[in-house]
């Protein structure tokens, strides 16, 4: 009988060393970005879900922490969250929280979650995710961060879905906008970027993630290190082009 032909690349993961160095050309255009910015705060959205954005989030939170720069990262994915899992975390205590006036930041940061790095996860997930974030007290909270940060990144959910990320963009420098290769479609990107542009947002970049080249994979962060992450099951499902 024939040997199946495996869909799976021969060498399958990019080396740490290039994952680093992908993170740190982001930073660096960041950097640029935000240096004629009157805000520190970054959005990090996407057109659609699963393009990796809070993989992008947490990764680029702690980029720019190892500059030594105080970054505090922030879940404001009240419907999806996943900073809590990624450094592994309860979520209860966090943003709705404090937005809800229910706690204080100070009862809700988590510390040093990498070096350099505060974190507040999204909290109890609320009804009126919108509404919160688009709230005086969301503004009044970001205001009062950006004496405590150099920079602060926001997680949100996908902008072609639902306003969350769009009702934060006058409180902040700019959007981000995450896609996956093989995933997100021009069509949803165009629609992302008119969204943006309709509520005179500013668009400070995109980020392709899941790149493959000569069938090679970017990994992913776990907690505090780059790591050489491959997720067969994932990738094999890409390639296969579905
Ligand atoms: N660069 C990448 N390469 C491979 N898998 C990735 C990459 N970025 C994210 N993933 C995986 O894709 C899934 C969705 O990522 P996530 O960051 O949660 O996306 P989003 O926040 O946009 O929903 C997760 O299982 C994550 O581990
Ligand atoms: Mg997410």
């Amino acid at each position: 009988m024939a040997k199946q032909k495996s869909n799976l690349p021969t060498r399958p993961i990019a080396s740490t060393f290039q994952i680093v160095e992908a993170y740190k050309a982001i930073r660096t255009n960041l950097l640029f970005a935000l240096a004629t910015a009157n805000s520190k705060v970054v959005i990090i959205s996407s057109a659609e879900p699963n393009a990796g954005k809070s993989t992008a989030a947490s990764n680029l939170a702690i980029t720019m922490a190892q500059t030594g720069a105080r970054v505090l990262l922030i879940d404001a994915d009240m419907r999806k969250p996943s900073q809590h899992k990624v450094f592994r975390l309860k979520k209860a205590n966090g943003l709705s929280m404090i937005l809800s006036g229910l706690m204080t930041y100070e009862e809700c940061v988590c510390r040093e979650v990498a070096k350099g790095l505060d974190l507040i996860t999204c909290g109890t997930l609320p009804p009126n995710p919108s509404e919160l974030l688009g709230s005086e007290a969301m503004g009044n909270f970001l205001s009062e961060m950006q004496e405590h940060y150099d920079y602060i990144f926001v997680d949100t959910p996908p902008l072609c879905v639902v306003s969350d990320a769009l009702v934060l963009s006058d409180k902040a420098a700019g959007i981000v906008l995450v896609c996956r290769q093989r995933q997100t479609t021009y069509e949803e990107l165009q629609h992302a970027v008119d969204n943006v542009k309709d509520v005179q947002g500013n668009l400070l970049g995109a980020v392709i993630t899941d790149m493959k080249e000569n069938g090679r994979t970017y990994g992913k962060y776990d907690r505090y290190k780059y790591y050489k992450s491959y997720d067969y099951s994932y990738t094999s499902a890409t390639v296969d082009g579905k």
